[in-house]
């Protein structure tokens, strides 16, 4: 009865899961995995695997890209027998990806407890997919595990029960701790002729890819800055498509651009930045970890704490804010910022003694 069926679907959630699966095998409890198959690519997943020591997936649903309402509707009906089947203690979701809300919602609606891990964060931004994913999936959610403690605001605010929350960090920086000492030096991923610094750029968001002017104005910038220092840009499938498809291969001449890298490649070109340009989410966290600064090309951000604590600054997408934070980098400010409480590397173990003493109560309450 103490397993714990645990979803991976998309590239972010991998390195959320690794730490989990390992800690709730050291609790002594069964984590069993299921990959949704939302990113297929090897480069979006087989490495990630490998790089993190993830055992091979129980099960494979090999949903694959589709609109939200097909791919979220396809991971649904191909979990719901594998729930079916597995019968878990509970179900745990990491993260914001459309695999999350698809297996959550599945697992409430058959009456399994759903774990939310990455709980309580809000962009109040309804336009991003992610930010309705996050919403309705801490609704439906009976434990929830925080990364920083002002989350637990906004669950309040939504009227879910304060006692179902844990405040417990991050478990994508207990990836990070458990990996940095093997990363990838960035002498190697890039060649000797580029050791004297570069900057670091991702991009994939809808909001900045899916629009040609925002995508070209953006890629301008970034180009300008290519000439003041090597930029290194590792592409999203998502994004060299659109690149591709409006034309502006010309904006990506000065620029190192690689394919999607795995998971150690990328914390080595990290650590190694003199700053990261990025929307991701993920990536805020982990230069906020790594002290490097991280400017972050959204006009929001559902991880405050990397604003208040961390090295992270939002710049949206103007450009001109954009250019003058690299200056100010360059020239020897940009923000240090310091570790939020809790990424420390421990925060899968205590979502596992938690989980295991909820599981140990709730089997008393059941035998009472
Ligand atoms: C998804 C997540 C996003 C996360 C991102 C990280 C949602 C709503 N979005 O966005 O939160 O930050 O992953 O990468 O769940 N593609 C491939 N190969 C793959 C996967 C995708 O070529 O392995 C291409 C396809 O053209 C696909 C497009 O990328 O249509 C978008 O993929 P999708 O999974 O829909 O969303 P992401 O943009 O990757």
């Amino acid at each position: 009865m103490s397993t714990i069926l645990c979803v991976a679907g998309a590239r972010p959630n991998f390195m959320k899961i690794a730490p989990v699966l390992g800690a709730l095998a050291e609790a002594g409890l069964t984590g069993r995995l299921v990959h949704t198959g939302q990113h297929y690519d090897p480069a979006m997943n087989d490495c990630f695997f490998r790089d993190l020591g993830i055992p091979a997936p129980d099960h494979y649903l090999e949903v694959g890209s589709a609109s939200h309402a097909v791919q979220t509707a396809e991971v649904m009906k191909r979990f719901e027998p594998v729930l079916e089947s597995e019968a878990p203690a509970a179900v745990l979701v990491v993260g914001d990806v459309n695999s999350t809300i698809a297996c959550a919602l599945v697992a409430a609606k058959r009456g399994v407890p759903v774990i939310h891990v990455e709980a309580g964060l809000r962009s109040f931004d309804r336009a991003m997919p992610e930010e309705i994913n996050r919403v309705l999936t801490d609704q439906i959610s009976d434990l929830l595990f925080l990364t920083e403690a002002e989350a637990l605001d906004n669950l309040r605010r939504e009227g879910i029960p304060a006692e179902r929350a844990h405040f417990v960090g991050n478990v994508m920086i207990d990836s990070l701790h458990r990996n940095l000492a093997r990363a990838v030096p960035a002498a190697q991923t890039l060649g000797e002729e580029m050791a004297d610094g570069h900057a670091l750029l991702t991009l994939h968001r809808p909001s900045n890819v899916d629009d040609a002017g925002t995508l070209a104005s953006l890629l301008e910038a970034v180009a300008d800055i290519g000439r003041q220092l090597p930029v290194v840009f590792p592409i999203h499938p998502r994004t060299r498509a659109r690149i591709e498809a409006y034309g502006l291969q010309g904006l990506l001449a000065g620029l190192k651009v690689l394919p999607p890298l795995g998971y150690l490649e990328m914390l080595g070109l990290m650590r190694a930045a003199k700053f990261v340009m990025t929307d991701s989410g993920g990536i805020q966290e982990e230069t906020t970890a790594l002290g490097v600064p991280c400017l972050t090309l959204r006009e929001n951000t559902e991880r405050p704490i990397t604003l208040t604590q961390g090295t992270n600054v939002l710049v949206g997408t103007d450009t001109t804010k954009l250019r003058q934070a690299v200056a100010e980098i360059l020239g020897g400010g940009g923000c240090a910022g310091r570790i939020p409480q809790y990424w420390d590397g421990r925060a899968a173990q205590r979502i596992a003694a938690i989980i295991r003493a909820w599981l140990a109560e709730t089997e008393r309450r059941r035998v009472a």
